[in-house]
Order: C-alpha cells, then sequence, then structure tokens
C-alpha cells in the first residue's frame, strides 16, 4: 500500500491557495515544535466570513498538503466554523496520513487559529482565550 494517499499527492503536487494576501486582516504564524518546520496563514474576512484564505510554509510535503486542504476547507466559511477545523478532520478530508506524519497537520489547524486570534485583536473582538493556546502547540507534547 502506498505511503500517502492520492489526494494527499494532489495537494502536494498541486498546493491550492499557495501565497500571500497583502492586505489580509488576519495573519498567523506558527512553528511545529516537533520538527522546525513554519508555517504562515492569511485571511481575509468579511462579515464575519472567511472569503480568502492564503498559506506559505516552510515544511514538509504533508504539511503542504494539509495547508491547502485546510485553505480549501475553510474559504467561504464562517470564523467559527473555521475555528472548529481540527487537524483530524483535515487528515480525514486527504484520506489520511501516516501516523508519523499527524504531527505535520497541526501546523494549519494553528496557523489558521493564530490568524483568528490575530484578526480578533486587530479588530478589537473580544473572545474565549482558551481556545488559543499560546504559542507551544500542545498536540506537539507527547
Ligand atoms: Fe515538519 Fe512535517 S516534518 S511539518
Amino acid at each position: 500500500m502506498a505511503l500517502y494517499s492520492e489526494k494527499v499527492m494532489d495537494h502536494f503536487t498541486h498546493p491550492r491557495n499557495v501565497g500571500i494576501i497583502d492586505n489580509a486582516d488576519g495573519v498567523g504564524e506558527i512553528g511545529n515544535a516537533k520538527c522546525g518546520d513554519i508555517m504562515k496563514m492569511y485571511l481575509k474576512v468579511e462579515n464575519n466570513i472567511i472569503t480568502d484564505v492564503k498559506f506559505e510554509t516552510f515544511g514538509c510535503g504533508s504539511a503542504i498538503a494539509t495547508s491547502s486542504m485546510a485553505t480549501e476547507m475553510i474559504k467561504g466559511k464562517s470564523i467559527d466554523e473555521a475555528l472548529q477545523l481540527t487537524n483530524k478532520a483535515v487528515a480525514e478530508a486527504l484520506d489520511g496520513l501516516p501516523a508519523h506524519k499527524m504531527h505535520c497537520s497541526v501546523l494549519a489547524e494553528e496557523a489558521i487559529k493564530a490568524a483568528v486570534k490575530d484578526y480578533y485583536d486587530r479588530n478589537g473582538i473580544a473572545y474565549d482565550k482558551s481556545l488559543f493556546p499560546d504559542e507551544e502547540c500542545p498536540h506537539c507534547h507527547e
């Protein structure tokens, strides 16, 4: 059996939404404690809806594939829906990731959260701080 699903290979070789948004409403940058890779996520928000999203990463193929899929999953959705997106859901949408690569998918989830937090901070919107763990990723502390 192939190590990576066809969907992972597709999103890795043809990643969606790569790049930057110059006048983004929220930007999140996250480092993966396990491997040192980094991810930057840009959001454009209108009336609580994510109208555009782009990402840049210095990460492995699994990080690229999960970020690509994650951006597709939150585009056009409300911020609340985006905050509910888990790395597990993204991995499932990609038909799975090898167990030792699951930590890579955490980058996308955490970067989206960080970008939303930045959006809230910039706009003075109150939020539940427990939704946004600090810098260190809780999933990586194994
Ligand atoms: Fe670092 Fe995959 S090895 S994100």
